[in-house]
């Protein structure tokens, strides 16, 4: 069975010395640890984290993806995301990894009879009035993604193209080009999408947009590009049985929790997501805001100000050894360094042995760039090693839907776990809230009076520090 493979050496002190991780450091957490393997399990029973039972529990909804997009994928030319953070992030980062990189580019049959897959996130007007130069939208279906159903950015867009799909089609046209997938009773869209009669799709009430992937939100979009989501299901059920694991030092996602949140302890405040494959490139993405959201806060649970977290930065192997990496090896010990490798790429590309006389080019004839790609990767970890700077290597053996499935839900499971170790609140985001508020109020949003007054009071900004 291909399992994903968690290598930590490189994170204890016998390898990189003082800035690593000791197995007294592990001992000392130990009873922690069990304390917080105990809190998952006891969330997980009580139905706190309805995210963990999504590989097992969705056998209808799969069916009803997969009916409805044997119904429509061959009526559309494009199926366009309108989604962001949670509701968008997911289905880029499984799209980009198991599908041709030039998907769109790709004549149809080439992409299995499917759809060209868009997601419409930030509300930068250029990207969408381009995406209109791009696509046909009377041969599109837009998928609008919103768990809340309040979310400005998704709404705004999706205002504006139901608008356009109105100018252009007859109206009992329009709902065919609309397929919603929120909550199943709170917010507008789901009150839209009845009144409107749009279909629907539920994102369950207890899964938050970060962790939402494995539903609808990231089932939907995948289906619709020829992903098989039954495996990708699988991998996260191989993952769980995993993470089930009691022992935390067997627990290959409680581990990377509990390393990091060591790490974290010691001042590491920064965890670099470098995948060693293009496919990859975007998974640094969607863990970047699970990270980011879900361990940076400023309470605990106990109301304590704490300010924690580690801050996600996005590398690419071997793109970034000639822009990160320098500083990675020789800069500050802020950080903990996570290569992402993948044993078997999906094609093989030989070097040929064109100058054979030119001894700095000639070693690379009759290489395959899988073997250089992968040996910088090995390169890159020794350097890391021997300048003292903790790093681990998380390794795919291919990737595919049900390494892919593995791969999410490790990060999820971590993401948790190290959330427990912190003591906070893993699932909310009061900070994004803060930003949202302050955006309505500036609008005049009825029920954001007190914040506007809040916003008006705000110290003037002076001249003096403007050039
Ligand atoms: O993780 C989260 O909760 C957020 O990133 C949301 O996914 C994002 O703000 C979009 O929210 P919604 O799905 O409600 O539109």
């Amino acid at each position: 069975m291909d399992l994903l493979k968690l290598d930590y050496n490189h994170m204890m002190t016998e390898f990189v010395g003082p800035a690593g991780i000791s197995p007294a450091d592990l001992a000392a957490l130990d009873a922690q640890a069990k304390d917080a393997v105990l809190a998952m399990k006891t969330k997980r029973a009580e139905g706190k984290i309805d995210w963990r039972d999504l590989p097992h529990n969705q056998n209808n909804i799969i069916e009803d993806i997969l009916s409805y997009v044997a119904e429509v994928k061959d009526d559309f030319d494009a199926f366009v995301v309108l989604g962001i953070g949670g509701s968008a992030l997911g289905p880029i980062a499984v799209q980009q990894a198991i599908n041709h990189p030039y998907y769109n580019e790709l004549p149809r049959e080439k992409r299995g009879g499917y759809p060209k897959l868009y997601v419409a996130d930030n509300v930068d007007p250029e990207r969408l009035v381009y995406l209109f130069d791009t696509i046909d939208i009377t041969k599109c279906l837009f998928n609008c993604i919103s768990k809340s159903g309040s979310t400005s950015e998704t709404m705004s867009q999706f205002m504006i193209i139901k608008e356009m799909l109105e100018e252009r089609l007859p109206k009992e046209e329009v709902k065919k080009h609309i397929v919603c997938t929120t909550d199943k009773e709170k917010g507008n869209l789901i009150r839209i999408a009845k009144e409107e009669g749009y279909k629907t799709f539920f994102i369950p009430s207890g899964v938050g947009g970060r962790f939402s992937e494995l539903t609808p939100v990231g089932l939907l979009p995948a289906a619709m590009c020829g992903i098989d989501i039954k495996a990708l299901l699988l991998g996260a059920a191989v993952m769980d049985e995993r993470s089930n694991e009691e022992d935390w030092q067997k627990n290959p996602a409680f581990l990377y929790g509990a390393l990091h949140y060591i790490a974290m302890k010691q001042g590491k405040n920064m965890s670099v997501m470098m995948p060693y494959a293009d496919s990859l490139k975007y998974i640094s993405d969607w863990y970047a805001q699970l990270w980011a959201e879900s361990l940076g806060k400023k309470y605990d649970l106990d109301g304590n100000v704490v300010q924690v977290g580690q801050t996600p930065v996005k590398a690419l192997g071997v793109t970034d050894q000639h822009s990160q990496v320098q500083l990675y090896t020789e800069g500050p010990f802020d950080k903990v360094i996570v290569l992402l490798g993948v044993e078997e790429f999906k094609e093989t590309i030989t070097i040929p042995k064109t100058y054979q006389d030119i001894p700095s080019l000639g070693f690379l004839g009759g290489v395959t760039q899988n073997q250089l790609i992968q040996t910088e990767q090995m390169a890159t970890e020794y350097a890391l090693l021997k300048s003292g700077k903790p790093n681990m290597t998380i390794t795919l053996p291919r990737v595919n839907e049900f390494t892919l499935g593995q791969l999410l839900y490790f990060f999820e499971v971590a993401t948790a776990f190290a959330g427990e170790l912190l003591h906070i609140n893993t699932f909310d985001q009061p900070g994004v809230e803060e930003g949202k508020n302050a955006t309505y109020a500036m609008f005049g949003r009825p029920g954001y009076e007190e914040k506007k007054r809040e916003l008006d009071a705000r110290p003037a900004k002076k001249a003096a520090y403007q050039l």
